[in-house]
Formats: structure tokens, sequence, C-alpha cells
């Protein structure tokens, strides 16, 4: 096989390809991204092509289906996020920072399913005994998994077209390696050609495959931002590692609508299920309290209720400090100027913090009324009624433009004891009986019947 050895330029947050280096990459843009990569022509990550065969063309109508090839993971959160359950032959890449509990969920995953499926558990971090201590300690249902520590690759597809599983996990991307390829373990070249490698086998055996991957800070080693084009879904698990809520997201899901989200608790025992993840957000939180409203945000199919905290404190020297966490700051500076500039309230000489309990992060904007009033109510040093919560989106001229799914918001609302809702003007609203909706129609309304 001649090998003749071709470098490439990939940037590591998009993957387009160059043949020369690029300070910014021309194609999403930013800046000291390109990595020098080689390619060898043999195995170029192309599949050989065989022009003569395999050209036969099939009407959608005359594909054949049985019903929908789904396996369901016993754990209800990741069935949801996944849009229903596994399907077979499908790619999904779990990615997240170190220590977040990738491992533990796949290891949780793997115990569960392996009662009725065949799975195949590959770790290239930890040893068999290191993986039977950390099982016993989950309470993960009783099942038989199969273990193979390996970091090869072709050793990998090898055994696992011979034990040929249902599901194989591949713990972790990074320190898979194929002998193919002259660079490290955890680089770029590495990382793409095995994942390559393993998508053709899902696609050709039928096996679900879960591959983690570890986040890694700048891309300086492979992350797995550059897999997310080529796998078929990718969930981000995120949560702050002091806190013990972690949040598994689809960011992408070729088989299911994305934006879901499941809810896990870190236990002395592995993850916990967390079934009604809005009162576990809202738990703890200071009554009587000025600076603490409630916000009621759409995650996928799901209203979740979070609280959001805010401070406002007199400022030092220089320039008033920002700080929002688990929002975005441009949303929040925005609405900072809506509130000096429609309410009158003069925060130039005030530091703001913004805080989302729990660690959720909330990018929709009919969270923007919630924000208002926790900072509102912050600067005046005025309770929020108890049982009372702005749901809307503003705009620049201090309006409340209405949001989606609102009957949604307004159920869940209700059914966690938040009876008053404002909401904004234009909707019908069908609201449970006991429920007082009031409609407003920009942000003096909403501060008349929040702060009489
Ligand atoms: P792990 O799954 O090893 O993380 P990753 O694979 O994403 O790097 O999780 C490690 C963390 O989880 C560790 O800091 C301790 C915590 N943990 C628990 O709190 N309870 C448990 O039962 C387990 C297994 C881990
Ligand atoms: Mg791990």
């Amino acid at each position: 096989m001649a090998t003749k050895n071709k470098t490439v330029f990939v940037c590591t947050e998009c993957g387009y390809e160059s043949p020369k280096w690029l300070g910014k990459c021309t194609s999403c843009g930013e800046w000291n991204t390109m990595k020098e990569m080689k390619v060898s022509s043999s195995k170029s990550g192309l599949p050989e092509r065989n022009i003569e065969s395999n050209t036969k063309v099939t009407k959608l109508s005359e594909v054949l289906m049985e019903k929908e090839d789904r396996i369901s993971c016993k754990i209800g959160e990741l069935n949801r996020v996944l849009g229903g359950g596994l399907v077979a032959g499908s790619l999904v890449l779990v990615g997240g920072d170190p220590g977040i509990g990738k491992s533990t969920l796949m290891l949780q995953v793997a115990q569960a399913l392996s009662s009725e499926k065949q799975v195949l558990y590959v770790s290239g971090e930890e040893s068999e005994k290191q993986i039977k201590m950390r099982a016993q300690r989950l309470s993960a249902d009783e099942g038989d998994m199969s273990l193979y520590c390996e970091t090869d690759i072709d050793k990998i597809l090898n055994t696992s077209n011979t034990v040929n599983p249902d599901v194989l996990i591949i713990d972790s991307i990074q320190t898979v390696f194929s002998g193919d390829i002259a660079s490290v373990p955890g680089s770029m070249s590495q990382v793409r050609e095995c994942c390559m490698m393993l998508m053709k086998y899902a696609k050709q055996s039928g096996t679900a495959v879960f591959i983690v991957g570890h986040v890694t800070k700048e891309g300086t080693i492979a992350g797995p931002r550059m897999l997310e084009h080529m796998v078929d879904c990718v969930l981000y698990f995120e949560g702050e590692r002091h806190q013990s809520y972690r949040i598994l997201r689809a960011v992408k899901n070729r088989f299911g609508s994305t934006n879901e989200i499941g809810v896990f608790e870190m236990m002395g025992d592995g993850l916990h299920e967390v079934e009604n993840p809005s009162m576990a957000l809202l738990m703890g939180r200071p009554k009587d309290t000025p600076g603490s409203a409630v916000v009621c945000t759409m995650e996928g199919t799901r209203p979740i209720l979070a609280e959001i905290q805010a401070l406002v404190a007199p400022a030092g020297y220089g320039n008033p400090r920002r700080m929002g966490t688990g929002i975005d700051y441009n949303r929040m500076a925005m609405l900072i100027a809506v509130m000096e500039k429609r309410l009158g309230i003069s925060l130039q000489n005030m530091d703001v913090y913004i805080n989302v309990a729990g660690g959720l992060k909330i990018t929709e904007p009919a969270a923007d009324l919630a924000i208002i009033s926790a900072v509102v109510s912050a600067f005046l040093g005025k309770v929020i009624p108890e049982n009372m919560v702005a749901i809307g989106e503003t705009g620049l001229t201090g309006e409340i433009r209405s949001v989606n799914q609102i009957d949604k918001r307004v159920a869940e609302l209700s059914k966690l004891g938040f009876k008053k809702c404002l909401v904004p003007k234009g909707r019908k609203v069908t609201s449970p009986a006991d429920t007082e909706i009031k409609f407003v129609e920009n942000l003096g309304d909403v501060m008349k019947l929040l702060f009489k």
C-alpha cells in the first residue's frame, strides 16, 4: 500500500478543510482554529468507490420497515432526549466536561439494557476491575454486560463483529486510535478517523453505538465539536460540578426533536432521574425576599420552572459590573437598558448580578419578564407576591410580546402553586379553573401588578 502522506489544515470548530494554513477559518470565522493533520492516502476517510455495483435506486415507498426500530434505554430521561428510545444502527455522541458523569451514565445504561439486550462496553480509560467496582456502587439494575478494555479501533471493531452486540459503548473516543494514522490518540485526525470507522460499523451492522467524548478547552485536543456533523445524535451533559443536578441536552438528533432535556441528580450511588425538575429546581427558594422571581421556560416539549435571583448593589469605581450566570450577557445588557429607559430605574451606578439557580441555562426570550421583575424587585427592595409569575418577551419599547406554548406554561405554573399569571395580551389562554390570568401590554402594567 502506498502511503503518501499529505497534510491538510482542519478547523477544530467546524471541520472545514483547507490545503493551506489560515489564521481565520473562512467557513465559521473563528480565529486560530486551523490545525494541521496528516491524511494517509490509503485511508483518507473516504469510502472506497465501487462504481459498477450497488447503484440501486429505491422508491421511498418500497423501503421495507418493520415497526420503528427503537430500543428503550430503561432510563426515561434518556429515552426522552433520544426522541423515544435508541434507534438501531445510530451513532450517538455523549459529550461533556471531564468528571461530569458521562461514564457513570453509560455504565448505568449498559447495565439496564443488558438484561434484555447484548451490550458491549469498551473502555479505554478504566480497567475491568475499576469498572466492576464502580458498577457495584451504582444502583443499576442487575444485568450482565460484556466488558472489553482496549484502545485499538481495529481490534475493537473485530471483537464487536464477533460478539455482535445490540449496543456498543466506546468510552472515550479520545482514547481510541487507529494504527493507520501516525498521530497520538486524541488528536484530531485520530478522533475523526475512529469516529468515521464507528459510523460505518453502526450503519452496516445495525448496532447502536454510543461514543463518549470529553469537551476540551480551545480545541487543542480534538473535542466532540468537530464530530457533531458526522454523528446522528449529539447529547451534551451539562451542570455545575459542585451542584448535584445534571442536564442532558440533545443538540442534534436525526431521529427526534432536539431541545429536549433530561434531568438527573448525581448521588452517592450514581445518577438518578429527576421526575419533577420544576419542583426540584424551586426547592429551597427563599420566601419573602426581594430579588427572587420564578421563570417558566420551555425545554423542548416540557415546561420547566426555575428561580431567577438578582442582586443590585451600589458600584465602586469605574464601570458598574453586570454579571449573569445561566443567561445570555447581551440579552441582560439589553434588558437593563430597557428598564432604565422605560421604567425610569437608574442603574448606572449600580452593580447588577443575575443568577439562574440550579445550574440551568436559559436562552428563551420568554424569560425576559422574569429577569426584569427579579431586577426591579431587588432594586426596589420589594417582594414579588409569592404565587405570582410574569411570562413574556420584552421589546425595546417596553412592549410585552407573545410567547409560544403559553397554555402548557400556565398549566405547569398552576400545578406548582403559582395561581396568578401575567401573560402577554393578544392570545387566548386556556387555564386551570383556580388560576387567575392577567393580560399585560407593557412593562408599566407588569410593574403595577407586581409591586402595588
Ligand atoms: P464520571 O462518570 O467518571 O465522569 P466522566 O466520565 O464524565 O469524566 O463521573 C465522575 C464524577 O461523578 C466524580 O467526580 C464523582 C461523581 N460520582 C458520584 O457522585 N456518585 C457516583 O456514584 C459516581 C459513580 C460518581
Ligand atoms: Mg469517564
